[in-house]
């Protein structure tokens, strides 16, 4: 891990606007998703029971997580949808040249 923080996740180029990576760094798992050109991230545990939020569907900004659908605004991590109540945290995510990076400490 780098001194800041700060991982590389992917390619700017292997997450086009629409898209989610899921990556494991540092033990645990984190996704990416493309919304419109930017980039945010956020762990991969729902808020609700654990569930692999960042394999779920993506509508537009809000992400569905596929164990029991809870959807949540992707930007912000605000819920939108339920059963979930708790909004998912977010991480710190930047661009150096073509990496996407996120601060996972
Ligand atoms: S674990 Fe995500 S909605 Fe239940």
């Amino acid at each position: 891990m780098s001194a800041d923080g700060f991982e590389k996740i992917a390619d700017v180029s292997e997450i086009q606007p629409g898209a989610i990576k899921v990556a494991k760094v540092a033990g645990s798992e984190v996704w990416v998703a493309n919304i419109e050109g930017a980039f945010f991230a956020h762990p991969n545990k729902c808020t609700h029971a654990g569930g692999p939020v960042g394999k779920g569907k993506l509508n537009g900004p809000v992400i569905q997580c596929p164990w029991h659908g809870s959807k949540f605004d992707v930007r912000t991590g605000e819920v939108v949808g339920p059963p979930a109540k708790v909004r998912l945290p977010s991480l710190e995510v930047k661009l150096e040249g073509n990496a996407v990076l996120v601060r996972v400490v």
